[in-house]
């Protein structure tokens, strides 16, 4: 392993062995933990990671993760602490009636740095692009979190399980990817894009969670409930406040195909929206290298020859720049 930046490196004492917990039980945590946090690097030396004074570092604990690590200690003398704080989760924090919007905006905050952290994690893209993207995506959840109306929608998108909201963290950024590609980068267009990939399926948060997390098996009335979520979220935004219409008409039409095949208009190719083929796009390209409950995570290079065996059904100029912007030399490749 990479020697990592660590705070200290420390043994446990033979009376008091350090604890291992859960490493996803950080995930989508609040950054204030209250306990200091090691990682095992061998049986007697462990290195602190997480301290309970700065708190979840995201962008390390993601790498941990994606490195496949399990688990991380704590010390024993912690462990209610540490208990508290499993059952202060995000869906809790956000579902409970007694807890405050200020608590509710800063958990919601924390959750999108944490998101973004482990989706740049997987995907190796330009350095100033993923700034910039990641940049605007703080800027319209602070903005929309100011206002209770369209706080109470991101709260749904939370709260409706952890794949929603990292999808639609995921379509932001890669919509602003693609626009970027295409040679778009006035800042109105990129915070459309983006805005129309983070509420894009606002809508599936009144499909009940058992039928999206099993849509393999889905049912006629099941698919047709699916297809209801365009227009399902177009109500729910209509008339919310610092959303534009362009998002608007990006979340209605993000199921176009442009062969026609689409929903829920099946409008052909020319009708359909511009920003909204590139939203198409970022969606289809997030859920294939997410994990799902039935089936593995495609890599990224498998979904890109997914998207490009899918004749008929995205923008053909958008799909051909796919390959510019997601395989991309990693930067030790650069350097080899
Ligand atoms: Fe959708």
């Amino acid at each position: 392993m990479k020697r990592e930046k660590v705070l200290s490196i420390t043994s446990p004492t033979r009376q008091q062995p350090y604890l291992a917990v859960d490493i996803h039980t950080f995930r989508n945590a609040t950054r204030d933990i209250g306990f200091d946090v090691y990682l095992k690097l061998s049986e007697d030396n462990f290195a602190h990671i997480f301290s309970r004074v700065t708190g979840l570092d995201y962008k390390r604990l993601a790498q941990y993760i994606s490195k496949g690590i399990k688990e991380l200690y704590i010390h024993p003398e912690d462990e209610a602490v540490y208990k508290a704080f499993t059952t202060a989760t995000a869906e809790s924090i956000f579902n409970d009636p007694n807890t405050s919007a200020e608590k509710k905006i800063a958990t919601l905050l924390n959750m999108t740095e944490q998101n973004m952290a482990e989706l740049f994690t997987l995907i190796n893209v330009d350095e100033e692009t993923a700034v910039k993207s990641q940049k605007v995506v703080r800027s319209y959840v602070a903005l929309l979190s100011e206002n209770p109306k369209s706080l109470a929608i991101i709260l749904k998108l939370v709260s409706h399980g952890e794949y929603l909201y990292y999808h639609s963290i995921a379509a932001a950024i890669f919509s602003m990817f693609i626009a970027r590609a295409t040679g778009q980068f006035k800042q109105k267009f990129l915070e459309i894009v983006g805005m129309g990939g983070f509420l894009h399926d606002i809508g599936c948060t009144h499909i009940p969670k058992e039928i999206l997390l099993n849509s393999h098996e889905l049912t006629a009335s099941q698919w047709r409930e699916i297809r209801q979520h365009p227009k399902v979220g177009l109500q729910m935004i209509e008339k919310t406040p610092h959303v534009p219409d362009e998002v608007r008409y990006i979340v209605y039409q993000h199921h176009e195909q442009m062969n026609g095949l689409g929903y829920p208009n099946g409008l052909l190719g020319p009708a359909i929206y511009y920003p909204a083929r590139i939203v198409a796009l970022a969606d289809s390209f997030s859920a294939l290298i997410s994990l799902r409950p039935f089936r593995a995570a495609y890599t990224v290079e498998q979904a890109v020859k997914i998207i490009q065996s899918e004749e008929g059904k995205f923008d053909p100029d958008l799909v051909k720049i796919l390959p510019s912007i997601f395989l991309r030399p990693s930067s030790e490749q650069k350097a080899a």
